[in-house]
């Protein structure tokens, strides 16, 4: 066993939502990693975050999960992805949470930021090759003391291959690593912590 699987696997607890857990395994709808959705939720409790954007939904798993950390937590979620908004709808609304989510179904590249409100957190957990993009068109939404958060900053160790044949794997490889690169050589606050599939902690 690895130091980081050991770590994982204290990391673990009780799924508070197993019924979207398991449908998440089962259509391998790609979810948040545990170890990360706790350093996830860590952040939130204890910087006490109350409105969230969050920037990939899928099922609504890691909605959830952030929303769960208080009953005062309200969270927009864009999801391009029609089948997957709905059932994260649904689940938003099994949960008794909908009434604290604003669900958009649309590309996140296309959306007006200006009529989205503003946030103390932004959650960025969509296409990997697009995080640059997303943070530089969303981060100005943040409150002076807002947190940015960016899931897959490693992808899956792909960011210190030197070859990697496949052209597009390759590109979007590239990406992520410029954006990582990027955000270490900026004015920005920035802790890069290998959990999960590498969590990025940003702040201004
Ligand atoms: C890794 S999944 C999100 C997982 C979710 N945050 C969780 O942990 O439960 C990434 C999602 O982002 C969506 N996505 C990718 N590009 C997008 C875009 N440009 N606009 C909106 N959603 C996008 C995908 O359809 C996919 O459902």
């Amino acid at each position: 066993m690895s130091i980081l699987n050991y770590c994982a696997k204290l990391n673990e607890q009780n799924e508070m939502f197993p019924s979207v857990f398991d449908y998440a395994q089962e259509h391998k709808v790609p979810i948040i990693d545990a170890d990360s959705l706790n350093v996830l939720k860590h952040q939130l409790r204890l910087m006490n975050r109350k409105r969230i954007l969050e920037i990939g939904t899928a099922i609504g798993y890691s909605g959830l999960h952030m929303l769960s950390v208080a009953d005062d937590i309200h969270l927009t979620t864009i999801e391009k992805d029609k089948t997957l908004h709905d059932i994260a709808v649904e689940n938003f609304k099994t949960h008794g949470a909908l009434s604290r989510v604003n669900a958009i179904c649309m590309d996140a590249k296309e959306i007006d930021p200006d009529a989205l409100g503003h946030f103390d957190m932004l959650f960025i957990d969509a296409s990997k090759a697009n995080n640059q993009f997303f943070f530089e068109k969303f981060e100005p939404l943040l409150d002076e003391s807002g947190i940015i958060i960016v899931d897959n900053i490693l992808a899956r160790g792909l960011v210190i291959e030197d070859e990697i044949t496949n052209k597009n794997l390759n590109k979007m490889v590239k990406k992520v690593d410029a954006f990582n690169q990027f955000v270490a050589t900026s004015e920005f606050h920035a802790s890069f912590l290998p959990v999960g599939d590498g969590l990025l902690i940003i702040s201004r």
